[in-house]
């Protein structure tokens, strides 16, 4: 008797289990398409919009642009589609884009994959009820050393606007090819 209990409980458990795993990856899968998108979404909004104000009125004048239109494409995209997705960067230029310590751990991992010549692959874990995905940035396109590059490729003008406005910057002295941050977006589950 006893023994047959045991085996229907095994079988119920060895059940729930696979159910379990089985909604869990169904889930992962979801959440990164749905993030896949998101990212896509804000990736072409910002720079589009951003490269096509430096080439219309210089880099110098394009400060305020970069800084009004991020923060208000994060709030937008996140309200539309219930999650929080910002920008993250080990050498940020505003501190709201500091990463914390899980976030620096992708950072390194993907600094040291570049080192080794591997693509950088999207990353992402469950945490606290969360589902936490990161979705790499590399600096790509020579225009972006405008305003990140490093002596010379930043304008004298343009370097006294970027310093008068985020005095404690450190986004700056990036070539190409080289991994510029990351988008950061948590669900909550
Ligand atoms: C006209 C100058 C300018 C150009 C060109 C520019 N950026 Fe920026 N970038 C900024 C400013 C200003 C910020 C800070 C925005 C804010 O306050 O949210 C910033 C912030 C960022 C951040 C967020 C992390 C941080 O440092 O705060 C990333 C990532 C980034 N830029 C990547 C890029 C990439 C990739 C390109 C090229 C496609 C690019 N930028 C081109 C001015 C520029």
């Amino acid at each position: 008797m006893k023994l047959v209990c045991f085996g229907t409980l095994f079988r119920v458990s060895f059940l729930s289990f696979l159910i379990l795993s089985c909604a869990t990856k169904v889930d992962e899968n979801l959440y990164r398409t749905k993030t896949q998108s998101v990212v896509n979404v804000f990736k072409t909004e910002l720079q589009s919009n951003l490269l096509k104000a430096v080439q219309e009125r210089g880099a110098e004048n394009s400060i305020e642009v970069c800084s009004e239109i991020s923060p208000n494409i994060e709030a937008k995209i996140s309200s539309e589609n219930n999650l929080q997705i910002r920008r993250v960067s080990e050498k940020f230029r505003n501190p709201n884009h500091e990463p914390d310590a899980w976030e620096k751990k992708v950072l390194q991992k993907w600094t040291d994959d570049l080192k080794n010549g591997k693509k950088l692959a999207v990353y992402s874990e469950i945490q606290n009820a969360e589902y936490r995905i990161m979705n790499p940035i590399v600096l790509d396109n020579p225009n972006c050393l405008q305003c990140h590059g490093g002596v010379g490729e930043i304008k004298q003008g343009t370097l006294k606007k970027i310093q008068d406005k985020y005095p404690n910057d450190k986004a700056q002295d990036y070539k190409l090819g080289e991994l510029r941050g990351a988008f950061s977006s948590r669900w909550k589950i």
